[in-house]
């Protein structure tokens, strides 16, 4: 299992696995990078070395769990990730995934069934979606910064009462893929199919990593926050 280190490149990671270019977009990092190593970047934009590392090799390697750092990090710092995240998926992500589905359909004349299914299902997940980040946006990440900045805990609520499973919002994409893959009929342009496919399928992994931040980084340390607060 690779891993990354403060004194790699930060180019030799995007040439390990350009699927970080997002990632590192999350930090504010664009690219024109030269050869500067990750702790340089990391000084330069003020992000915790150690924290960017959690997240580039988490993303990297699905095996990898910073354990004994977890504590360490900063909840505001983590909200703030998680955040940029969200955004990305509703003003990239979403907006790429519509279009795609829109020209698909366009592409197709006869195929009114298989892709009008995969439509609703879409737009169902869609919805399902936007609940999910708006809960967490409204009450999961407020309630951990006010926890942070104000040390104070209301009695009627702890970070479990918030809690929502990610199960559901993971596998209905996976469905999504598969109503495609298996259902549809071969009436559609391949290439904007793949490009939907492909789309699809690299959200669903940037999900994977975004929930697993969620449950085993956010989580915890809120609950150890609330354990030293005497709840
Ligand atoms: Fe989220
Ligand atoms: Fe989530």
């Amino acid at each position: 299992m690779e891993i990354f280190k403060k004194n790699d490149k930060l180019s030799y990671l995007i040439h390990r696995n350009y699927h970080l270019l997002p990632v590192l977009n999350r930090f504010g990092i664009k690219l024109g990078i030269k050869n500067k190593t990750v702790e340089d970047i990391c000084r330069e934009r003020k992000i915790s070395t150690g924290f960017f590392l959690a997240i580039v090799n988490t993303y990297h390697n699905e095996e990898y769990f910073p354990r004994e750092e977890l504590l360490s990090f900063s909840p505001l710092e983590i909200t703030h990730y998680l955040r940029k995240t969200h955004q990305y998926y509703f003003q990239h992500i979403v907006p790429k995934l519509d279009d795609l589905l829109a020209k698909l359909i366009a592409s197709s004349h006869h195929d009114f069934k298989g892709l009008q299914m995969v439509d609703v299902f879409y737009k169902k997940y869609k919805k399902e979606l936007n609940q999910h980040i708006d809960h967490e946006e409204e009450r999961v990440f407020p309630y951990v910064i006010n926890l942070v900045k104000n040390h104070k805990i209301d009695p009627k609520y702890t970070i479990r009462s918030f809690e929502q499973e990610h199960s559901n919002v993971d596998e209905k994409l996976n469905d999504l893929k598969n109503l495609i893959i298996k259902y549809i009929s071969p009436d559609y342009d391949e290439n904007i199919c793949n490009d939907f496919l492909i789309t699809l399928s690299l959200f669903e992994k940037d999900l994977e990593d975004h929930a697993r931040i969620e449950d085993k980084i956010l989580m915890p340390i809120t609950i150890e926050i609330e354990n030293k607060l005497g709840r």
